[in-house]
């Protein structure tokens, strides 16, 4: 008698149409359109606030939207990233993403991803590639354009004034190429601006803060009046090196980094970094926006942008609360 009922209610029609689709066999393949996207993802190392941050914005969006990330920290190591590439090829993920340490060195690998048939998304560096078919997409930041808006903020600071220290981020990297190109581009166009000092810090605040310490020891050192870093992290290891040197950072010596991370903001407000240049690390909701246009065969664009401000230390304590990194 239930039984018959709950047929009843079920409705004749429905389990019909029911039974066609099984038999038609669309029901199965609809279950496989709902597998879950695989994304490979190489992540340099975690050498800066900045790129904490931006770990924690790809996980989480990966989380959010029910794909499955392997991830791989490369501990700054390109021969790491390219292992870990050739691993996400024998695993057979759907699509590989990952941010460059360098720009030289990606072609081999990237031609056997490519023959593998697994589509690359660029995130946040690029690569020196001579076949740009090697890769769907480059999402990430203008850092040309980050090394120009630090330039014209201490220009402008400065008066057309400045013996500058700069702190490089890694050797061959995309960013160290591109903001030191941005900057010397502005620079060209002050005489008054001379680079006294050039060394990397590898973008690492301990570095920063060993580097600056050389800078004060040498013996030209009382003329450096401006520093510019690559880095808000750099930046930060500069500043105590100041402090413990005795020169006033954000006074005798005027700074200048770029990223936007909270430690910068924090620095500004208590009045020792004068300006930070925003390189926005949350990137994750763009990148996987991308992998599921792939997935879904849509075309995109070769180069997506990230959108970034210029901060100055009498807006830091307005700011800092709404700082999401
Ligand atoms: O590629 C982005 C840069 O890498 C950030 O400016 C820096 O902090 C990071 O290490």
């Amino acid at each position: 008698m239930k039984t018959h009922q709950a047929t009843h209610r079920f409705g004749w029609r429905k389990l019909f149409l029911f039974l066609v689709l099984i038999a038609a066999g669309a029901w199965p393949a609809q279950a496989a359109d709902k597998k879950k996207i695989i994304v490979g993802f190489s992540q340099i190392g975690a050498e800066s606030g900045w790129r904490t941050a931006n770990t924690e914005s790809i996980k989480s969006e990966a989380a959010r939207r029910g794909l499955e990330l392997k991830f791989a920290d490369a501990q700054q190591k390109q021969e790491n990233q390219i292992k870990a590439l050739r691993s996400f090829i024998a695993q057979g993920v759907d699509v590989i993403a990952f941010s460059p340490v360098v720009v030289t060195g990606w072609e081999p690998v990237l031609r056997e991803i490519k023959k593998a048939g697994i589509p690359v998304v660029l995130s946040d560096r690029a690569v020196d590639v001579t076949d740009d078919s090697l890769y769907v997409t480059f999402i990430g930041s203008d850092f040309v354009e980050e090394g120009r808006r630090a330039a014209v903020w201490l220009a402008k600071a400065a008066d057309g004034k400045a013996v500058i220290a700069e702190l490089v981020g890694t050797p061959g990297s995309a960013p160290a190429i591109d903001r030191k190109k941005g900057f010397e581009e502005v620079m060209a166009k002050h005489p008054g601006m001379k680079i006294a000092k050039s060394q990397s810090g590898d973008f690492t605040r301990a570095k920063g803060k060993e580097v600056m310490e050389s800078f004060l020891k040498s013996p030209d050192a009382k003329q450096i009046n401006a520093l510019f870093a690559h880095n808000d992290d750099m930046a930060l290891g500069a500043i105590q090196a100041m402090d413990e040197a005795g020169v006033k950072p954000g006074k005798d010596i005027l700074i200048v980094s770029i990223d936007g991370v909270r430690g910068a903001f924090e620095a500004m407000a208590a009045g020792k970094l004068n300006c930070t240049v925003e390189c926005n690390p949350l990137i994750g909701p763009q990148l996987f926006d991308a992998v599921e246009a792939i997935m879904a065969k849509k075309k995109l664009p070769k180069r997506t942008a990230v959108e970034e401000g210029v901060y100055e230390m009498s807006q830091a304590a307005a700011e800092l609360p709404k700082r999401k990194y």
